[in-house]
C-alpha cells in the first residue's frame, strides 16, 4: 500500500521511523512528493494543507495524527466520503491524566496561595481541604477526561462528570446533555475541560457557565481555546466568582504578547504542552487501523461527522 503521510506541524521524521518499522510491507512518502496520486490509499495527516486529500482518488482512510480534528472538519475541501479516523494515543492519555493531576493538586493543595507568601516572606498555614471534600468536574468524560477522572476518584476526590450522551462510571457521579451542565457546574470546585471542540462545545466556558460555578471555583482549560470566552473569562476572574484559571489552550496561539493572560496575578498561563502525541505508542493505533482496513474489519476511533469529533 502506498501512504502519504501530510502534515503542516508534525515532523515527518519523528514518525517515519516508527511507522516504516512498524509497516516494512508499505511505501510511506512524505508530501509533496506524491507521485502518482492515484496510487495512495491511505493519508496519515496532521493540518495537511487545504484541498491535498481531494486530488487522491483511491483513498481508502485519512488518519489523523491529531486527538482533535476540529480543524481537518472545517476544511471543506475535506472528502466527505473517505472515513476519516482521530487518534487515541495511550501514551498521551497518560500524560494528559498526569497534567490534570499536577494543575487539580496544585488548586487543591493552594500552591499558588504559598508561592504568594514565599514571594512576601509570610509564615503561614492556609486550609487544607480533604480530596473527599474537593468537588473536581469534568467537562466531556472520553477518552482523557474518563481517565483522569477515575484517577482523581481513585485518590478520593468527589469527582463528576458532564458528556453528550448519558454515562455510567463507577465512582464518578455522571451528568448528561443541556439539562445536566448546570447542576453538573453547580456542584464544581475544579473545573476541568476535555471537550472537543465543536458547533455546540464552542464558547460553552462563558459568563452563564462560570457564574454557575461556586465562587472562588478553579478552571483548567485543556481542550481548546475556542471552548472560553475570553472576556467573560476575565471579568468572572476581576469579579472574584472564578478564583484562578490554568489555561493551556488559546483562541489565538501563540498567546500574543499584549494579552491580559500574560500578566493576570490568577491565570497560568501554558504554551499548549498539556499532552503531546508520542509517535512510539500513537503508532500501533495507525497500524491497527491499516490491518482493520485491509481486512475488511471496522476501523477505531473513526469521527460522527455529524456530532463534530
Ligand atoms: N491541550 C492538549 O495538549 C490536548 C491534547 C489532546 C487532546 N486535547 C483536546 O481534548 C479533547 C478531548 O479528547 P478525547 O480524546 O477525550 O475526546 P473524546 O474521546 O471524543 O471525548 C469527548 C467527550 O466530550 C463529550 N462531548 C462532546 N460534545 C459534547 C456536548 N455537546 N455536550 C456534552 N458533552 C460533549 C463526549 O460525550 P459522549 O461521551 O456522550 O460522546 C465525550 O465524553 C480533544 O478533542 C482535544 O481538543 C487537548
Amino acid at each position: 500500500m502506498r501512504i502519504l503521510f501530510l502534515s503542516t506541524t508534525a515532523k515527518p521524521e519523528r514518525w517515519l521511523e516508527p511507522l516504516g518499522a512498524a509497516l516494512p510491507d508499505d511505501e510511506i512518502v512524505v508530501y509533496p512528493e506524491v507521485g502518482d496520486p492515484a496510487t495512495i490509499e491511505c493519508a496519515i495527516v496532521a493540518v495537511p494543507p487545504p484541498g491535498v486529500l481531494t486530488g487522491l482518488p483511491n483513498l481508502c482512510l485519512i488518519q489523523s495524527l491529531w486527538v482533535g480534528v476540529e480543524s481537518l472538519l472545517h476544511d471543506p475541501t475535506l472528502p466527505t466520503d473517505v472515513p476519516l479516523a482521530r487518534l487515541v494515543d495511550p501514551g498521551m492519555t497518560e500524560t494528559m491524566t498526569e497534567t490534570v493531576l499536577q494543575h487539580v493538586l496544585n488548586a487543591h493543595r493552594d500552591y499558588e496561595g504559598y508561592r504568594a507568601q514565599q514571594r512576601a516572606g509570610i509564615w503561614r498555614h492556609l486550609p487544607q481541604v480533604r480530596a473527599q471534600d474537593r468537588r473536581v468536574g469534568f467537562l466531556g468524560l472520553g477518552e482523557l477526561g474518563t481517565a483522569a477522572a477515575r484517577t482523581l476518584a481513585e485518590l478520593n476526590f468527589a469527582v463528576a462528570g458532564w458528556s453528550r450522551r448519558p454515562k455510567a462510571l463507577d465512582g464518578i457521579e455522571t451528568f448528561a446533555g443541556a439539562d445536566g451542565l448546570h447542576p453538573f457546574l453547580a456542584r464544581t470546585d475544579i473545573l476541568v475541560c476535555l471537550l472537543p471542540l465543536t458547533t455546540e462545545t464552542r464558547g460553552i466556558i462563558d459568563a452563564r457557565a462560570l457564574a454557575a460555578l461556586p465562587r472562588d471555583a478553579t478552571l483548567i482549560n485543556v481542550a481548546r481555546g475556542g471552548h472560553v470566552v475570553d472576556d467573560d473569562l476575565l471579568a468572572a476572574l476581576d469579579s472574584g466568582q472564578l478564583g484562578r484559571a490554568v489555561l493551556d489552550v488559546f483562541n489565538t496561539e501563540p498567546l500574543p504578547a499584549e494579552h491580559p493572560y500574560w500578566t493576570h496575578p490568577r491565570v497560568v498561563v501554558m504554551p499548549h504542552v498539556a499532552a503531546e502525541t508520542d509517535p512510539a505508542t500513537a503508532t500501533a493505533q495507525v497500524v491497527e487501523n491499516l490491518r482493520r482496513l485491509r481486512a475488511g474489519e471496522p476501523l477505531r476511533n473513526v469521527v460522527d461527522r455529524a456530532a463534530g469529533y
